[in-house]
């Protein structure tokens, strides 16, 4: 596999929508040795979000994914533009970190089984959007987070690592979300470890 370094780190490339805070933890573990990779990019739909600032401010390339005035969709010419950025920079791993739009073809197909996502849920539980939330309203005792391999499916494809969270009686959904959080960042750098070794 497109392993082009030579000494097994894998080159990421990172798509978020909002804080950025699994960015963050990914790379904090790629800095405190725990996870030997490198991002080489990282790609925002929304030019205010806060993922970009981050990338900016540990000196990784960030840049703005135009979307066509689209305000929910990924149209087939963005998805081009990426995937030509993201092999011309050699990623051999797309990681989706809180991207709100749903990737489909052409980008499944230029990256086959190569685009991971987190969620907050214990997938197939609350698949879609604001899963914590779904989750305290359905009175759910236990949720978490998964990472998966993307499919063309919303939050389908197979699953790598799960984390559990308990849900207390006193949850609210943004009380709950930030527990989930807490999981997410060692959920994350443990997956794109377990992915490398399997791609090596
Ligand atoms: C995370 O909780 C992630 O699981 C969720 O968005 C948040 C992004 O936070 N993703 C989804 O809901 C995907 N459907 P971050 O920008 O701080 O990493």
């Amino acid at each position: 596999m497109g392993m082009s370094t030579g000494d097994g780190k894998i080159k990421l490339g990172v798509l978020g929508s909002g804080s950025g805070s699994n960015m963050q933890a990914i790379l904090d573990a790629i800095q405190d040795g725990s996870l030997n990779a490198e991002i080489v990019l990282v790609l925002s739909d929304n030019p205010d979000a806060y993922i970009l600032e981050r990338a900016k401010n540990a000196g990784i390339a960030a840049e703005v994914i135009d979307c066509q005035g689209y305000e929910t969709r990924f149209p087939d010419v963005s998805q081009r533009e990426v995937a030509e950025k993201l092999k011309s920079l050699g990623v051999d791993l797309v990681c989706l970190a809180g991207f709100m739009r749903l990737v489909k073809q052409p980008l499944l197909d230029i990256f086959p089984d190569r685009i991971i996502n987190i969620h907050p849920s214990l997938l197939p539980e609350f698949p879609g959007l604001m899963a914590w939330k779904q989750a305290v309203d359905a009175g759910a005792e236990e949720s978490g987070c998964t990472v998966h391999y993307v499919d063309a499916g919303m939050d389908t494809g197979p699953i790598i690592l799960q984390a559990k969270v308990p849900v207390l009686p006193d949850d609210t959904a943004e009380s709950l979300h930030a527990r989930i959080q807490e999981q997410e960042h060692g959920l994350y750098p443990a997956a794109i470890k377990q992915v490398a070794g399997s791609m090596s």
